[in-house]
């Protein structure tokens, strides 16, 4: 299994780090032009937040399969939000 981590950058967006490799770079500080990804505005409105990390393990007697995703796979946003109530 794929070693994933999640990266809270200190002062700076989310990363998902997939064999020490950053797969997605995520916005935490709503400033983003991009979302959800960031776009680096967090430097310019002076984003200040702390900086943490997370590993995520593979319990052991899982049976849930690894899915890549890919950009146009899978459910789409709108369909998500819908899903949940969201308009
Ligand atoms: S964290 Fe980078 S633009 Fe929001």
């Amino acid at each position: 299994m794929a070693n994933v981590t999640i990266k809270a950058e200190e002062n700076g967006p989310l990363l998902v780090v997939v064999d020490k490799k950053t797969t997605v770079t995520l916005c935490r500080c709503g400033g983003s032009q991009t979302q959800p990804s960031c776009d680096g505005a967090h430097e310019k409105i002076g984003f200040k937040a702390e900086g943490s990390e997370i590993e995520i393990h593979k319990h052991p007697e899982s049976k849930m399969k690894p899915k890549s995703l890919r950009h146009g796979e899978g459910k789409s946003f709108s369909k998500m939000k819908e899903e949940v109530g969201l308009k």
